[in-house]
């Protein structure tokens, strides 16, 4: 009689250790870690106008990811596949039920091989995306356009591109309004500025929106010149976001937890490679004056001032396949005004550890078992007959 109870109450430490280790690794760790992310507040200091508090009523809550890679079917590892995916898709979900964004960007490279993959494929991507990235009507989510999702500059054609954009029936560079906030999207794969047929396309469609955007801005003032027939937008720059980076040399003067790692941060960015070409990325500023920028790519995290007025974020990648680390941007953002914070994940080395730490409890277990019913030096002459066996 107790033999049997003894063998039941193993069983369920057994079944607690293993299921408990795995529910809490799985599903119930994303709670706790997301739950000590919070919106950042405006300060009324920071913005100058926004001082009658009707600012903070009307800021919209935007949360900010990139590169989440989903994996492919000719690169990716099913396991890895799968637990990347499920990792993204739990951080997601609980995200969006704690934290309950209005808007959503993710910042290109969606897919990790959008440039070549086969039409079946690309709809298996597009499905996985769908459901990881599920939400409700309240929350709207907006994607960019990286070189991964349409290829590099010389792979990228426009069969790859309008499939892209047909998926988010959305065209990759506009001006998305929320609550009087510009925020431009740019394809910034297209900005080599060498005059293929896309380039010149999505040239003309930055152009057309830093038109209207003046001309929004002109339109307080009632001074219109030039301005017949152009989209008015609310009077206020934007906040552009884009996947490659604007021009930088390196990432030498990055700083924080997920700045990219030492040895790597002096390495010389290559122009329309790592980031975008001096020459587009002046153009951008002078076109729009944005008054932040964030963009990816880099998968690192990193803050830097452009010509001493123009701030961008490097938003780092939200996928663990890429780093230890992944966060992602809580942004507070009023037509005056905006704040930023930035909510890391659990890391991928506390997730191992847990795991590691039930496997070693389960060893435990298995040899007080092993003494408590058999002593040890029986246990000891079973596991040795065990081996002489199996040789
Ligand atoms: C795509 O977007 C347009 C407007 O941008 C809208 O009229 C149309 O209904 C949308 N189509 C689908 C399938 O959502
Ligand atoms: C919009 O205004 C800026 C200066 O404020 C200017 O540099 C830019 O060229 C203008 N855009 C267009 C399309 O004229």
């Amino acid at each position: 009689m107790p033999r049997f109870s003894v063998k039941w109450v193993v069983a369920v430490v057994l079944i607690g250790v293993v299921g408990g280790a795995f529910f809490f690794c799985e599903y119930l760790i994303y709670f706790p870690t997301i739950l000590k992310c919070a919106w950042p507040k405006i300060s009324h200091a920071r913005g100058g106008e926004g001082t009658d508090g009707h600012s903070v009523d009307s800021a919209v809550r935007a949360m900010v990811l990139s590169d989440t890679h989903l994996l492919g079917a000719v690169g990716g590892h099913w396991f890895d596949k799968l637990r990347r995916e499920w990792q993204m898709e739990r951080a997601f979900q609980t995200a969006l039920w704690l934290l309950r964004p209005e808007i959503v960007f993710i910042l290109g490279d969606i897919f990790d091989e959008g440039k070549w993959s086969s039409q079946k494929h690309w709809e298996d991507d597009v499905r996985r995306f769908h459901r990881m990235f599920r939400h409700s009507a309240d929350t709207e989510l907006v994607v960019l356009v990286g070189n991964h999702d349409i290829g590099f500059h010389y792979e990228m054609d426009w069969f790859k591109l309008q499939r892209f954009e047909k998926v988010f029936n959305a065209s990759s560079t506009r001006i998305v309004t929320k609550k009087g906030v510009n925020f431009l999207l740019v394809n910034s794969v297209a900005l080599h500025g060498d005059g293929c047929p896309i380039c010149q396309s999505v040239e003309k469609e930055l152009i057309k929106l830093s038109r209207d955007l003046n001309c929004s801005l002109q339109s307080g003032s009632g001074v219109m010149d030039g301005c017949e027939g152009s989209q008015l937008y609310p009077p206020t720059p934007p906040i552009m976001l884009q996947h490659y980076p604007l021009y930088r040399v390196s990432d030498a003067g990055c700083t924080g937890q997920d700045a990219a790692p030492p040895e790597e941060r002096h390495l010389l960015f290559r122009e329309k490679y790592d980031v975008l070409s001096k020459e587009a990325s002046q153009r951008l500023l002078q076109w729009f004056k944005p008054r932040l920028i964030l963009s990816g790519h880099t998968h690192s995290g990193c803050e830097v001032l452009h010509d001493n007025k123009y701030p961008e974020i490097s938003v780092p990648s939200f996928s663990w396949r890429n780093r230890n680390n992944p966060s992602f941007i809580l942004a507070t953002v009023s037509p005056s005004s905006y704040t930023l914070s930035k909510c890391f994940l659990p890391e991928e080395s506390t997730v191992i550890s847990v795991y590691c730490s039930a496997g070693a409890c389960l060893l435990l277990l298995f040899l007080a078992h092993c003494m408590w019913m058999k002593g040890l030096l029986q246990c000891l002459s079973l596991c040795l007959l065990g081996k002489h066996k199996s040789l």
